[in-house]
């Protein structure tokens, strides 16, 4: 290991886990004046598609103008939204509790590209949770070897140590695969790793190696883990299994985003991530962050985990539909993390599912086809079948009958019921979006960087996979 404490704490995840190359490709760089007008033109056509240039029956055309103004934020909306964002975010580094929490992350630095070594990296938090080992070479490579399990939701909504046991014993396997084949697993269990955490949740964070969970999101409920040191189950747990890794970084997502970015491009100032969930980390003065304890001498900067999903939360810029507010009342903390609610992958298939029961229930939607249970079943409209509604360009809409049939199991929908089915997806996709862009605005401009420009990491399934997105 050549790598100081200092050097790996600031930078071994950024492209351990964040995980990588697909960040660094999805850099977009924010260039507010010029990029504005192409965004605009590349998100404006779906909704005409959708909504003026089909030959509409005029029922279908009120009902879709009726969804629409539910729906569709005007500009002054937008721009009182990033407004706000703005007021929370500074509110949020002078208190604890304020709206957006504004968490300080502990990593005082970025990567030089010098670092070198092997590590071992873990990424909780999304759809899988994966277990890396990244080499730097010290001349500003990486190469990644990984691993992806899927988390049962039992394990999710369990016992926190038995979550933590699954974590530990993922690795093992992990290691195990790609170092004990030869000498099996005693060699793993003698060998010294040190090993970042990515752990994507609202950490109260005292140190770069040290937090507490603040509160679950994401559908994670494990017991016994909120208000404790995180870093420590996982090292209890390494233990259980003879593992002899120490956890020497905890981190966000985010975080890691912006860090892995960073290393190849040094003009890299945010991370943003929109996929199950949405968040973003920036790059703020340490002046600037009023509540932070323990010295400051010598410090300049502070990566700040934003945790803007609780954005909002007591309703009072955002528009909502009544949609929104069923689909919160049945999260476990309702009244909790909304805007993410708004934007992210977990919740955006869901709000269209609830929106079509609705309509199927006052005749307007599906009329000839009985509602199945899937399509009754809550989380049963992924957001992946929104991506696929979305990119339906055949000329009956083929692809979106075989998700109702196949998918959903509603077999007899009309031409108009897809048609109203995609302009529902395309509202609920383009609100996120826009809601998301909103957030990177005011991020960009609270860092004084909308001028002279910044590089903003993107990552997650919902930019990567969902059309029209970007
Ligand atoms: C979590 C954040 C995380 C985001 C993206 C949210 O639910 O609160 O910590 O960064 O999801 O994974």
């Amino acid at each position: 290991m050549q790598l100081d404490e200092t050097q790996f704490e600031t930078f071994v995840f950024g492209v351990g886990i964040g995980i990588g190359a697909c960040v660094l490709a999805m850099a977009a760089v924010v260039r507010p004046s010029k990029a504005s007008a192409t965004q605009r033109a590349a998100k404006e056509p779906l909704l005409k598609t959708a909504v003026h240039r089909e030959p509409l029956l005029s029922t279908e055309e009120r009902l879709v103008a009726r969804l629409s103004s539910q729906f569709n934020l005007s500009t002054d909306t937008l721009v009182r939204i990033q407004r706000q964002i703005i007021v929370d975010m500074k509110r949020g580094l002078a208190v604890d509790n304020g709206a957006i929490k504004m968490l300080p992350t502990h990593v005082t630095h970025r990567p030089k590209g010098t670092e070198r070594g092997s590590y071992l990296a873990l990424d909780l938090g999304g759809t899988n949770f994966r277990v890396c080992e990244v080499t730097f070479d010290g001349v500003g490579n990486a190469s990644m070897l990984q691993k992806k399990f899927k988390i049962e939701d039992a394990v999710k909504t369990g016992d926190g140590e038995a979550l933590f046991d699954f974590i530990a014993e993922c690795v093992k396997i992990f290691l195990v695969e790609n170092h004990g084949s030869q000498e099996g697993a005693k060699l793993v269990e003698s060998r010294k790793w040190q090993l970042g955490f990515c752990f994507s949740f609202p950490v109260n964070q005292v140190s770069i190696d040290e937090g507490s969970l603040l509160v679950w999101t994401k559908g994670f409920t494990a017991s016994n883990v909120v208000g404790v040191n995180v870093v420590k189950l996982l090292q209890d747990a390494f233990k259980r299994q003879n593992l002899n890794i120490a956890v020497s970084a905890l981190v966000n997502d985010t975080t890691g985003t912006l860090i892995s970015l960073a290393y190849t491009k040094p003009n890299t100032y945010a991370g943003v991530i929109l996929g199950t969930g949405s968040n973003c980390a920036y790059v703020e003065k340490v002046a600037n962050i009023e509540k932070l304890h323990g010295p400051r001498e010598g410090l300049d900067e502070m990566l700040i985990n934003m945790e803007w999903g609780g954005f909002d939360d007591a309703q009072v810029v955002i528009p909502r539909t009544k949609w929104d507010h069923a689909l919160d009342s049945n999260t476990p903390t309702p009244g909790t993390w909304t805007f993410e609610q708004l934007i992210s992958g977990m919740y955006l298939g869901e709000v269209v599912r609830l929106v079509c029961v609705d309509l199927a229930e006052t005749g307007e939607l599906f009329a000839k086809c009985k509602l199945s249970k899937e399509m009754r079943t809550i989380y049963a409209f992924d957001t992946a079948y929104m991506s696929a509604i979305e990119s339906d360009h055949t000329h009956d809409l083929a692809d979106t009958k075989s998700i109702l049939e196949d998918k959903l199991h509603m077999p007899g929908s009309t031409l108009v019921d897809r048609r109203i089915l995609r302009t529902i997806c395309a509202l609920v996709g383009t609100r996120s979006a826009r809601l998301a862009a909103c957030g990177v605005a005011a991020v960009v401009c609270k860092m004084n960087k909308l001028s002279e420009g910044c590089i903003v990491g993107m990552d997650g399934s919902l930019f990567e996979l969902y059309p029209y997105y970007k």
